[in-house]
């Protein structure tokens, strides 16, 4: 994990520090089918489909809306142990069976989220959440205004 927190503090270019903390965490980490990053676009008022490494998925999630959009709504990581029990899960990739989301704000502005799927059932511990909400962060921390430019596309 060191790695990805060093992946997430290397680029001033948001789009570049994610998508190399997406392919590692794909990549990297055992059990793991996708991980990426949606970001909120305010003229959209939707989650849409930023860098990520896994198979083709939905390009926009509403506020309140699958696991994205409900951890986003909520203002809270979730961790889903098994998605089919979630109500509202959106299966993008069919072998998905357990799945962490960390929410994404900026001086409370709402930035995206970054979301971790697996093709096992209880994949993430807290310890995996915390560690993804410290990448998340170091992402945030290092490129705010292009995190936050992201959303005006
Ligand atoms: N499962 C997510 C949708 C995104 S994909 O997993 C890549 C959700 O329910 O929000």
């Amino acid at each position: 994990m060191r790695q990805a927190l060093a992946l997430a503090g290397s680029e001033r270019y948001a789009l570049a520090g994610m998508a190399n903390v997406a392919a590692f965490l794909a990549h990297e980490m055992a059990d793991v089918n996708w991980a990426g990053f949606y970001f909120w676009s305010r003229n959209e008022q939707a989650l849409v489909l930023g860098p990520f490494c896994g198979k083709v998925a939905c390009t926009r999630i509403a506020m309140g809306q699958g696991v994205c959009g409900t951890a986003l709504a909520k203002g809270q990581t979730l961790v889903v142990p098994d998605v089919h029990a979630f109500s509202g899960h959106i299966a993008c990739d069919s072998d998905s069976e357990s799945e962490t989301v960390v929410p994404m704000f900026w001086r409370g502005e709402p930035i995206g989220v970054l979301d971790v799927d697996s093709p096992r059932k209880n994949r993430f511990s807290q310890q995996d959440a915390a560690a993804f909400e410290a990448i998340a962060a170091r992402v945030l921390e290092r490129a705010p205004q292009a995190c936050l430019a992201l959303g005006g596309l």
